[in-house]
């Protein structure tokens, strides 16, 4: 099942992740766990920390960057600039109005973040594609970006992480094309974060029924193609894994579920394993992994993807993704695993004291925060009078 060159979705994705990772098994050994709970039992063996020069505006706009520079895409073509992120530094002011001066894209461009828990760069993806169907511009970038924190000694600790997905969205995309053929939305409290609170408060179990729920939902009455991959949001390795188990029983005919699992989900959880929870990236990282993991699979065995989005709170969205003939030309260009085998890991100290800094920011003097380096070409330079400034790293 391919794309038809008039299905408007994404030309091409780049992911940004921060230069520092903790080792779980750090982590299980510092907090007294078996360290097979982690790797085994929750599916993360690394998550990525961000440094005190990183937020989630350095994250899109280094993500932001690099996708248009391999795209090959001016700003000046980008007409609609949305992110996505449930951990944005500032309730009212945007963070796409820094990226959107970062990037230098233009004036005539509409500029704003979508906010729905995980779900919020889906919802700007979607966004995207209605306006596209009207719009004269050619590009509409769509970038998620969240770092995940829950805070020392919580159950949801070994989930942090952080990073940003950067979405390039046009008429006729060289990597695939997106049509939403299901949503659910519910009223409950299973991830929320009041205005007051540092880190979000969980209903862990729950919000893991409730996801299950969503899906089952979203799922349910599709005729679910069985060599399709299944790409799903991932706060959690393992949460996807028993999820599938519930999902590929409605897949029509003798499907051998471990091994459905092993071929259609597991490769789309690889990156996930190795950055952990980034919320509103989750599953484009998902598909970003699943994609890079099959590159030497030869194209014509590929029929797509459904893509399944949730956002605690609840909101979910089941897309279908349809490959375009050249997506293999634009996933080469990710390098995901290998930007991962270039960072550095964290001893246990320096990822505590990462911690206390995000807790206390004034803890950190400016020459200190000055040569702290980050990935990409912007970097968080300080606040003044309660403005946040951002430059040239
Ligand atoms: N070896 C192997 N497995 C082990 C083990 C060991 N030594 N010890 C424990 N395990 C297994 C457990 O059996 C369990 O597996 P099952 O689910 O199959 O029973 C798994 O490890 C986790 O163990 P616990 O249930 O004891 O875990 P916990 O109480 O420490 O918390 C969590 C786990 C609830 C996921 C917690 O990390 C959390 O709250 N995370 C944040 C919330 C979250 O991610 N929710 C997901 C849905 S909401 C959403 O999707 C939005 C979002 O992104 C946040």
């Amino acid at each position: 099942m391919k794309n038809s060159p008039s299905e408007i979705g994404i030309d091409h994705m780049a992911l940004y992740v921060p230069g520092p990772y903790l080792s779980l098994d750090d982590l299980a050994a510092a907090r007294g766990v078996d360290p097979n709970k982690y790797s085994v039992g929750i599916g993360i063996r690394e998550t990525a920390i961000a440094t005190p020069a990183e937020d989630v505006v350095v994250l899109a706009a280094n993500a932001g960057q690099r996708v248009l520079k391999e795209a090959g895409v001016s700003p000046d073509d980008v007409g609609l600039l949305v992110v996505g992120t449930e951990s944005a530094e500032d309730k009212s002011k945007p963070t796409a109005t820094h990226v959107h001066e970062l990037l230098d894209i233009g004036k005539s461009c509409r500029v704003y973040d979508v906010v729905h828990a995980c779900a919020g760069a889906t919802y700007g993806v979607l966004n995207a594609i209605d306006w596209l169907h009207n719009s004269t511009h050619k590009y509409a970038l769509v970038i998620a970006s969240d770092i995940a924190r829950y805070g020392k000694n919580e159950a949801g600790e070994p989930t942090q992480g952080a990073g940003a997905v950067a979405m390039l969205l046009s008429r006729q995309p060289r990597l695939i094309g997106l049509n939403e053929i299901s949503t659910f939305s519910k009223n409950v409290y299973d991830f929320w974060k009041p205005l007051d609170q540092k880190y979000p408060l969980v209903d862990g179990i729950y919000s893991a029924r409730c996801y299950a729920e969503a899906a089952e939902a979203c799922f349910a009455g599709q005729d679910l193609q069985e060599n399709a991959a299944y790409i799903y949001h991932t706060p959690y390795p393992k949460l996807v894994q028993q999820t599938h188990m519930q999902v590929a029983r409605m897949i029509a005919g003798d499907v051998d579920i471990k091994n459905h699992f092993k071929d259609k989900v597991g490769p789309s959880l690889q990156l996930a394993a190795r950055i952990g929870n980034i919320y509103t990236g989750s599953m484009w990282l998902a598909l970003m992994s699943f994609l890079e993991a099959n590159l030497s699979e030869p194209a014509e065995d590929s029929d797509g993807c459904y893509l399944f989005s949730y956002g605690s709170g609840c909101g979910a969205a089941l897309l279908r993704g349809r490959l375009s003939p050249a997506w293999k030309e634009q996933v080469g260009l990710f390098g995901a695993e290998a930007t991962l085998d270039a960072r550095t890991r964290l001893a246990f100290d320096e990822y505590e004291t990462l911690m206390d800094i995000y807790e206390n920011p004034e803890s950190i003097s400016a020459d200190d925060l000055a040569a702290t380096t980050v990935n990409g070409s912007f970097r968080y330079l300080g606040t003044e009078k309660n403005k946040r400034r951002y430059g040239a790293a």
